[in-house]
């Protein structure tokens, strides 16, 4: 990294699927980014890409009866096409299967193994063939699998290791070291929680006869990479990491480290804890920030595709354009928090801000310069104090837009942005320019126009990272093209004066026409999505696990159950365990019980709080990993509990159920 290139990636995506919002989201931040530093001047390159090896893809390929690379083949292209059609600038654009980046990945691993920190070993453990992962004992929950509710066995394998406990105190003073390194400073928090338990080696391997689809070690045919292990690569293979071509290898010097890894906060770990000691291991430096943001969900639930409430970002492009888009990613929540999708959302923020103050003010101002003032850029006359207080505006607004940027605090900058629009209307309410016209006061009224149309430029140039036709466009209407805004280029932005005199104005159509209802297109796919149980069940395997057929019971042996719906009423992550979580549920009892369930690969605490769940309350109490469970709650699902067994309705804890 050098103060004039700028390295930003996003995650590489599993070619598991068609994208959705979320995978859309992070791309559009990054690219809003990108395209703002290269406004700025800076050599940008803007990575993205899918991350095409390990289990999750190889089970899909055969689901789909498709050879791994055939279905890879075919499933990145969605995503290049979305990120294509939502304008994302990407300036690569990586495949884990490419051979440029098999190669890095071999390279590396070859590295390790010869510095001593690869090395073999046995695993003893218990192994859930339906989740294709190994359990310690305090994981299983009632003995079974965690994930799957199902049997495990106990089984011993080998498997290679990287050393990375060796590098665990490295990594937590690099931390402390560097406050910026993860971002938002809660997600710092987690990580550094993390680290106050004993880290561990990474299992780096997957047998082959486990798992054939990866890339194969160099030294032991038997053994593929462990997915995470390759994927985390990739933001290195790409720019040019040990490439032979020398302009690339140069290109890696200049690039590295980079500026700003996007993630979600799914995988906050891989890209803090592994990423950072694979990169120490190398002798490289971690990026300079792991910039986590949070969840869009749908009805308070993480939006994915696996809960069926996943939101196709083609439809939104459809229904309100490209560019209104991008701008609600970005403005809608605060980039590092959870928010949740709705169309009624969009279409609030759409007509609050893009139709009625922006794209407002620009239509009426033209309008009227055009039928007062014969349709050209006015001239600026003598600045009154009202007029000074726009410039102050002005200067105020640029560069906390850039400085918000940089800073990914996209929400901030768009509002810094629409203030100018605010404003502009305010002004021209006060100024009234249909009196000065009547009154035939020609010079004041071209100043306050040409004032506001300077105001128009200025959002317009500053949008146009978001909103990259929409923005262009307006500086378009105005007779101005996007400044440069390279160092003192930005301050030139702020100025009211930099419109040309006399240029022609053209009103165009509406920059951002008004709604007054949901588009077509969304009604009809509301329509579509109702007819259809909204939360999917997963589709069934194409081997169904097998059922495990128990001897009958007597009746009464069933009537000593004491089975209570339960009205779910705190719920968060277990200290000690990330597949847990423990909950409070009201079960109609003196005080409400503790129940630590296995779901959390299911749903995030803030989905099941209200919940009204039914409780097997005279299970006896079991300490899981360090908590007190006092029952379990009921779930359906086989090889993934897909959901718990809840009771719609007003909560009433303590019903019996039966
Ligand atoms: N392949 C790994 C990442 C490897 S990076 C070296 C992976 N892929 S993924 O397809 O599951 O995509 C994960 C990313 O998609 C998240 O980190 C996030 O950027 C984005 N999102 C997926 N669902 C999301 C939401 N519901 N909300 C916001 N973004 C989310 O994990």
């Amino acid at each position: 990294m050098s103060q004039d290139t700028f390295y930003i990636t996003t995650p590489i995506y599993y070619v598991n699927g068609e994208p959705h919002l979320g995978h859309a989201y992070t791309t559009v931040a990054a690219d809003s980014v990108a395209r703002w530093h290269r406004l700025r001047g800076r050599r940008v390159f803007f990575l993205t890409g899918t991350d095409e090896h390990g289990q999750k893809v190889y089970q899909s390929a055969l689901a789909r009866g498709l050879t791994p690379q055939q279905h890879c083949d075919e499933l990145s292209v969605p995503f290049r096409e979305l990120f294509d059609r939502l304008l994302c600038s990407y300036d690569d654009f990586i495949r884990t299967t490419e051979p440029r980046h098999t190669r890095v990945v071999r390279q590396i691993l070859q590295a390790l193994y010869d510095q001593g920190d690869i090395y073999k070993d046995a695993y003893e453990g218990w192994y859930s063939t339906a989740a294709e992962r190994f359990w310690s004992e305090e994981e299983l929950v009632d003995g079974n699998c965690p994930d799957t509710g199902l049997p495990v066995e106990w089984l011993a394998e080998e498997n290679f290791y990287f050393r990375m406990a060796k590098y665990a105190d490295r990594f937590r003073q690099w931390i402390v070291e560097h406050p910026d390194f993860i971002r938002p400073v809660a997600r710092r928090n987690e990580v550094l929680g993390l680290l106050r338990k004993e880290v561990g080696d990474l299992c780096l391997t997957r047998p082959v006869s486990r798992l054939p689809w990866g890339i194969p070690i160099p030294w032991d045919a038997n053994f593929v990479t462990y997915v995470w292990f390759d994927a985390l690569i990739n933001y290195i293979s790409a720019p040019g990491y040990r490439s032979d071509d020398p302009t690339l290898a140069e290109r890696f010097d200049a690039l590295w480290p980079a500026d700003y890894h996007l993630v979600g906060k799914d995988i906050l770990t891989t890209h803090s804890l592994y990423w950072s000691t694979m990169l120490f291991a190398m002798g490289l430096e971690p990026a300079s920030c792991l910039y986590a943001h949070g969840w869009w969900t749908a009805d308070g639930r993480k939006m994915s595709k696996s809960f069926g409430n996943a939101i196709d970002p083609h439809l939104l492009v459809e229904a309100y354009g490209v560019d209104a888009t991008r701008y609600f990613f970005l403005r809608e929540i605060t980039f590092g928090a959870d928010g949740d999708f709705s169309h009624k959302g969009f279409l609030l923020r759409y007509n609050a801000e893009l139709a009625n103050d922006l794209g407002n003010l620009a239509h009426r101002t033209v309008s009227m310069t055009r039928k007062w003032l014969g349709g050209v850029v006015p001239e600026l006359g003598e600045l009154t104090d009202d007029d000074r207080a726009l410039e102050t505006l002005a200067t105020d607004v640029v560069p906390r837009f850039d400085a918000a940027m940089g800073d990914l605090r996209f929400r901030d900058a768009l509002g810094a942005c629409m203030e100018l629009a605010a404003a502009g209307n305010k002004y021209v309410d006060t100024q009234a320019p249909w009196t000065l016209n009547r009154q035939g006061d020609t010079a004041r009224l071209a100043t306050v126009m040409r004032l506001v149309l300077e105001l128009c430029r200025i959002a317009g140039t500053l949008l146009t990272c978001v909103c990259p036709t929409k923005g262009p466009e307006l500086l378009r209407l105005l007779g101005a093209e996007l400044p440069d805004l390279r160092g003192e280029g930005l301050s030139r932005l702020a100025r009211l004066d930099q419109l040309t005199t006399g240029a022609a104005l053209e009103l165009g159509k509406p920059l951002f026409p008004r709604l007054s209802e949901l588009p077509a297109v969304v009604v009809e796919a509301q329509a579509a999505g109702a007819a259809k149980p909204t939360e999917e069940p997963p589709k069934p395997e194409k081997k169904p696990p097998e059922v495990v057929a128990k001897p009958p019971i007597s009746f009464d042996d069933f009537t000593k159950l004491d089975l209570r719906t339960g009205h779910i009423i705190a719920a968060e992550a277990h200290p000690n365990a990330d597949r847990l979580l423990v909950l409070t549920v009201d079960t109609g009892d003196a005080e409400p019980r503790t129940i630590v369930a296995g779901i959390a690969n299911r749903f995030a605490p803030e989905d099941l709080v209200g919940r009204t769940v039914v409780v097997v309350c005279n299970l006896e109490p079991v300490k899981l990993r360090g908590v007190v469970s006092e029952g379990m709650m009921l779930a359906a699902g086989g090889k993934t509990v897909f959901d718990l067994v809840t009771v719609p309705g007003e909560p009433q804890p303590g019903v019996i159920v039966r």
